[in-house]
C-alpha cells in the first residue's frame, strides 16, 4: 500500500509513520508536511534512511502542490493529520486554524476526489463534541458542539469530509480521539510542558482550579486504532478512539511531580483558559466491537515511560523549547505566572 500522510512531522503523525513502517515493511509512506513550528524532522530520524519512506515539504492549503503530489505519488490512501492543533494558540490567533484545518482539508478532499483516492482517513478530535458535565461519554451520535476556535475548525473539517462522502462517494472515515500523550509530544501541551518544566526546575502552570478532566490515550494505541480503521473501517463512518483514562489535570500534574520526586509547591495556579471545556470522556465501544481495537497502555505505565523518554531525550526538547517557542511561552504565560 502507498500512503500519503499529511502532518507526518508532528507528534501523532510521526508516531504513526514509525508504527506503520515497522509493522508493514512493504508499505510506502509519503510524509507531506509544511514544517510549521510543530513540524520537526528530528521526530523521523529513525526512519528517514528507509527506501520506502519519503518526505515532501508542502502546505495542504496549496491546491496546486497538493494535486501535483497526489498525482505523482499514486497513493492508495491518505491519512490526514496536518492541522493547527493547540487550543491556546487558536484563542490567541485563530486565522491559521481556519486556513489549515478548514481550507487545507477542503483542498485535500478536492485533490483526493479528482485523483480517485481509495481511502481517506481524517484524524479529528473528541473536542468537536464540546464539553461534558460530571457524567456521561461522547459517542459517535453526540451532536457536534465545538467551543474553541480550534475545535470549531476541526468540526468544520469533519463536516466537509462527510459532505465529500455523501455527495461524491469519496471513501472516507473519520476518527475522533481523546488527548494523546507519549514520545515526541510538542511541549506546549499539558503533559510534555509539565514534564519538561519540572525537569528544568520551572513552575508548572495549572489553569483555573485544575479540576478539568481529560481522557488520556497513548499515541501508540492511537496509531494502532488508525491502522485498523485504514484497513477495515467502513466508508462514511466515524470511529471514536479513547483509552478510558479520565484524570483531572491536577491528578496528572501530581503524578508527574511524584514520579520526579518534586514537591507539590512546583505547581502555579494561573488564570483559567477562556471558554475552557470542563470534561472530555470517550465511548470507544464501536471501535472495540467492530474492529477489535484494544489499547495496550495503562495510563500510569504509559506516563512513566513518557517521563523516562523525556529524561533521555533532553536534546530533542531543549532544541524545541528554544527560539520561537520562548516567544510563544512569554505571550501565553508571561504575565500569568502568579497565583490567582
Ligand atoms: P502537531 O501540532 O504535533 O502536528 C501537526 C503537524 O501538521 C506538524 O508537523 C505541522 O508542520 C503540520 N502542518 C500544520 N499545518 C500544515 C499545513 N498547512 N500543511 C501541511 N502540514 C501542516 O499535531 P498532533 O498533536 O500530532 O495532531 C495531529 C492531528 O490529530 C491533528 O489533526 C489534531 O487535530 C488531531 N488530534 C490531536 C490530539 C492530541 O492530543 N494531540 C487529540 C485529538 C486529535
Ligand atoms: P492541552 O494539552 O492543551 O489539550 P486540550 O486543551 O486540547 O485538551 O490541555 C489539556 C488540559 O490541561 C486542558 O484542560 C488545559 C490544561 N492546561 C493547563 O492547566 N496548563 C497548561 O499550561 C496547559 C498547556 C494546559
Amino acid at each position: 500500500m502507498r500512503i500519503v500522510v499529511t502532518g507526518g512531522a508532528g507528534f501523532i503523525g510521526s508516531n504513526f509513520i514509525r508504527y506503520m513502517l515497522k509493522r508493514y515493511p512493504d508499505y510506502t509512506l509519503i510524509n507531506y508536511d509544511k514544517l510549521t513550528y510543530a513540524g520537526n524532522l528530528d521526530n523521523l530520524r529513525e526512519v528517514e534512511h528507509l527506501p520506502n519512506y519519503r518526505f515532501i515539504q508542502g502546505d495542504i492549503a496549496d491546491a496546486g502542490q497538493v494535486e501535483q503530489t497526489l498525482a505523482s505519488c499514486k497513493a492508495d490512501a491518505i491519512v490526514h493529520f496536518a492541522a493547527e492543533s493547540h487550543v491556546d494558540r487558536s484563542i490567541m490567533e485563530p486565522d491559521q486554524f481556519i486556513r489549515t484545518n478548514v481550507v487545507g482539508t477542503h483542498r485535500l478532499l478536492e485533490a483526493a476526489r479528482k485523483q480517485g483516492i481509495a481511502r481517506f482517513i481524517h484524524i479529528s478530535t473528541d473536542e468537536v463534541y464540546g464539553s461534558l458535565g460530571a457524567e456521561g461519554f461522547f459517542t459517535e451520535q453526540t451532536p457536534l458542539a465545538p467551543n474553541s476556535p480550534y475545535s470549531a475548525s476541526k468540526a468544520s473539517s469533519d463536516l466537509l469530509v462527510q459532505a465529500y462522502h455523501h455527495t461524491y462517494g469519496l471513501p472516507v472515515c473519520i476518527t475522533r480521539c481523546s488527548n494523546n500523550y507519549g514520545p515526541y509530544h510538542f511541549p506546549e501541551k499539558l503533559i510534555p510542558l509539565m514534564i519538561t518544566n519540572a525537569l528544568e526546575g520551572q513552575p508548572l502552570p495549572v489553569y483555573g482550579d485544575g479540576l478539568h478532566v481529560r481522557d488520556w490515550l497513548h499515541v501508540e494505541d492511537h496509531a494502532a486504532a488508525i491502522d485498523l480503521v485504514l484497513h477495515d473501517g467502513r466508508a462514511g463512518e466515524v470511529y471514536n478512539v479513547g483509552g478510558n483514562n479520565e484524570r483531572t489535570n491536577l491528578e496528572v500534574v501530581q503524578a508527574i511531580l511524584s514520579q520526579l520526586s518534586l514537591p507539590i509547591s512546583s505547581i502555579r495556579y494561573v488564570a483559567d483558559r477562556q471558554g475552557h471545556d470542563r470534561r472530555y470522556a470517550i465511548d470507544a465501544s464501536k471501535l472495540r466491537s467492530e474492529l477489535g481495537w484494544r489499547p495496550k497502555y495503562a495510563f500510569d505505565e504509559g506516563l512513566a515511560e513518557t517521563i523516562a523518554w523525556y529524561r533521555t531525550h533532553t536534546a530533542w526538547w531543549q532544541r524545541v523549547k528554544d527560539g520561537t517557542y520562548r516567544h510563544y511561552y512569554e505571550l501565553q504565560y508571561g504575565s500569568n505566572q502568579g497565583a490567582i
